[in-house]
């Protein structure tokens, strides 16, 4: 079944050059970027897009370290797209993440760890319209 993801690169790749290297690295796991643009995101976006997360002890550092930089926001496309994505990135912390995933190739800490993937269909639809409308989108 073809669907889509939402994606971030985050500010410790950004800040690195390495967006090229992460988009190589969804590509060639299978996925299509039909969306995509370079933001720097403000406090408040940063808090709502977490908002599962409030009450977690590291919340405010979360949103700290995501307006830090300019982030990337992206639509990935692909058959089943959430759990590739999941795959392509590896687990969110590097430490316990696979050979060859984003976080293992690329992420520095739990917290500074690369990307975020939706976890969910359900939540991609909801995190994809926080940054995209449909016309955006290019399939
Ligand atoms: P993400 O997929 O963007 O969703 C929530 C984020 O919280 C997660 O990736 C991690 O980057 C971050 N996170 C999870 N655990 C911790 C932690 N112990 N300290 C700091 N950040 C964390």
């Amino acid at each position: 079944m073809t669907e889509r993801t939402f994606s971030i690169i985050k500010p410790d790749a950004t800040k690195r050059n390495l967006t090229g290297k992460v988009n190589a690295v969804i590509e060639d796991a299978g996925l299509r970027i039909v969306a995509q643009r370079r933001i720097q995101l403000s406090r408040a976006q940063a808090e709502k897009f977490y908002e599962i997360h409030k009450e977690r002890p590291f919340f405010g550092e979360l949103v700290d370290f995501m307006i830090s930089a300019p982030v990337v926001v992206q639509v990935l496309e692909g058959e089943n797209a959430v759990a590739r994505y999941r795959d392509v990135m590896g687990a969110t912390n590097p430490a316990q993440a696979a050979d060859g995933t984003i976080r293992k190739l690329f992420a520095e800490s739990v917290g500074e760890n690369s990307v975020h993937g939706s976890d969910s269909a359900e939540n991609a639809a909801i995190e994809i319209v926080q940054f995209f409308t449909d016309d955006q989108i290019v399939g």
